[in-house]
């Protein structure tokens, strides 16, 4: 049994304030690149880090589900910079652009030739994460998605050196951002914590973490949509949630959701946190018959009491489809996926490399069942 993660985690409310003296002070870099994007940046988040670094360039053209064309512009960028550190400031996206680009500063090639595992030839440079939504996780994982929009495919880079060097995480930087990214980005921490404590690598370790992390999603989630700005409590308990559930499921591994996801998100550039949400409750229907077990552990976790442990795997579905509804994540149907293109989405979530990882078994059969079953709103 192993456990890696090297990241060092800073976790405090108003801890954006010590990014000067962490990234000039511990790790002694005079020439920091910020990466972020452009809701950070009108959000006034950027502000904050950029009062403290002095003149610090930004690269801020990253968008959601972030391009392969996007990353090797702003890894020109930094070639000629030459940047001592990265720092990634946003959700997922800009974060995995952030590991990405650190890549590209000190390796030769566009980022498609680096697709797959440690595939780069030097290490890459360090890069200091602050996460500013509640459901990445990518601030304490080795894993870098980019989309590449010609193949229509999402490409995971990972390896040991990609792991932030340090995760600077701020629950207080959760106060603008706008209730539904708190919805979807919370549903994807939620999805992460589930996969990972039922995916087959899943140990000791990674199933304390997420047993932890599904407990405060599901008690703090709900009161932070209500009313992130004046709950601070809510918002930090989240944050930790998210936290944790990324160290979950960066050591055990995501499963058929994730799957689903990363293809439609693929295919038709639908938010990462929603797809995941939308399909959550068909796959845990589908891993049901492999999972009663951990269903039953995450429904004590989450409050839920039933005498037997299929009521109590049965009650924690119907939770997670409330939890949905009270945070009015959109329907399938409004994910606009056409029916003819059902099969081709299932045959892509079969060849997701986390799909051997689910806890069940499935074929490109059973993705596309899945799919007609959240289709029919099931
Ligand atoms: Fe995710």
């Amino acid at each position: 049994m192993k456990f890696h993660m090297p990241t060092a985690i800073i976790f405090a409310q108003g801890a954006i304030s010590g990014l000067g003296e962490i990234a000039q002070g511990q790790l002694h870099s005079s020439r920091p690149l910020v990466i972020t994007d452009r809701g950070i940046i009108g959000s006034g988040i950027a502000e904050k880090a950029m009062s403290q670094l002095a003149g610090a360039p930004v690269f801020d053209e990253v968008e959601p589900n972030p391009r392969h064309t996007t990353v090797d512009r702003g890894g020109e960028i930094a070639r000629k910079y030459k940047p001592d550190l990265i720092i990634g400031l946003g959700g997922g996206s800009v974060l995995d652009a952030a590991k990405a680009i650190s890549l590209l500063v000190t390796n030769p090639g566009r980022i498609e030739e680096f697709e797959g595992r440690e595939k780069y030839r030097l290490p890459p440079i360090r890069v200091l994460a602050i996460p500013t939504t509640c459901g990445t996780g990518s601030e304490v994982t080795w894993v870098s998605v980019i989309t590449h929009t010609g193949r229509k495919f999402k490409m995971s880079i990972k390896g040991p050196r990609l792991y932030p060097v340090v995760a600077l995480v701020d629950p207080d930087l959760l106060v603008t951002l706008p209730r539904r990214l708190i919805a979807s980005t919370g549903l994807d921490a939620l999805t992460h914590a589930i996969e990972a404590f039922t995916a087959k690598p899943a140990t000791a370790f990674t199933d304390a973490l997420a047993l932890e992390a599904l407990r405060l999603i599901f008690r703090y989630l709900p009161e932070a949509y209500q009313d992130i700005q004046k709950n601070s409590a809510a918002r930090e308990k989240l944050m930790l949630g998210s936290l944790l559930a990324g160290m979950a499921f960066g050591n055990s591994d995501v499963g058929a959701v994730h799957c689903l996801a990363e293809s439609v998100g693929s295919l038709y550039d639908t938010p990462h946190g929603v797809a995941n949400a939308v399909f959550l409750p068909a796959v845990m229907e589908f891993n049901l018959e492999a999972a009663e077990d951990k269903y039953a552990a995450i429904a004590a976790a989450a409050g839920i009491e039933d005498k037997t442990k299929n009521g109590a795997a049965l009650g924690l579905i119907k939770k997670v489809k409330g939890l949905s509804r009270d945070l009015s994540i959109p329907a399938f149907k409004e994910l606009n996926i056409p029916e003819e293109d059902f099969a081709a989405v299932a045959q892509k979530s079969f060849d997701n490399n986390s799909n051997r990882s689910n806890a069940r078994e499935a074929t490109a059969e059973d993705y596309l069942a899945i799919l007609n079953r959240a289709s029919r709103g099931h």
